[in-house]
């Protein structure tokens, strides 16, 4: 954040921060991580804070949180711009940015209805192949059917 003035919410001692998410994606975000805020750790969300790469962008800091980098690699889904903060005794010890997985298992619902993985009685778990990074184009490895940019959002599993 530029300088500690404008800051709204206090640095954590231990965590994970994901900084630089695009305006308005941080509610995603969280969905897209399956965190719903009854884990029992404390998440800090700001949106729309200053910022000089972004002009605005949403922050997320989780407490006592750490995330593997496969599950948060699927916050480039719907915020491709975001870095990754390691938090460890107030420090920042590792930062990366977000980078989309080549596969993608379980996390978004094949927009082909006749799709297996659509069935109720198939145990298929759905399960994409990236094609394109930006904009996104993921493809069902098992009827093909492609999912394209913005639409991710449409196509999240519950
Ligand atoms: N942060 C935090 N608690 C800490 C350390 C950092 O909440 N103990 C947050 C900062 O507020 C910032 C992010 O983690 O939002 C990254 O921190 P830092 O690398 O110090 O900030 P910048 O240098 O501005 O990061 P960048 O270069 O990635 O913009
Ligand atoms: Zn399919």
């Amino acid at each position: 954040m530029s300088g500690e003035k404008g800051l709204l919410v206090s640095k954590i001692r231990d965590g994970t921060v994901i900084d630089h998410i695009s305006a308005g994606k941080a509610l995603k975000v969280l969905r897209i991580l399956g965190i719903t805020g009854s884990e029992g750790f404390r998440v800090a969300i700001v949106m729309n804070a200053d910022s000089r790469k972004l002009g605005r962008k949403d922050i997320i800091k989780l407490e006592n949180k750490y995330l593997s980098k496969k599950e948060v690699d699927l916050i480039a889904l719907v915020a491709p711009t975001a870095t990754i903060n390691i938090i460890r005794d107030y420090d920042v010890v590792e930062k990366y940015n977000v980078s989309l997985p080549e596969e993608i298992t379980g996390l978004i619902k094949c927009p082909n209805p006749n799709c297996i993985t659509r069935k109720p009685r198939e145990v298929a778990l759905s399960r994409f192949r990236l094609l394109r990074k930006d904009p996104v184009v993921l493809e069902c490895c098992y009827c093909g059917a492609r999912v394209l940019g913005e639409d991710v959002e449409k196509y999240l599993e519950a």
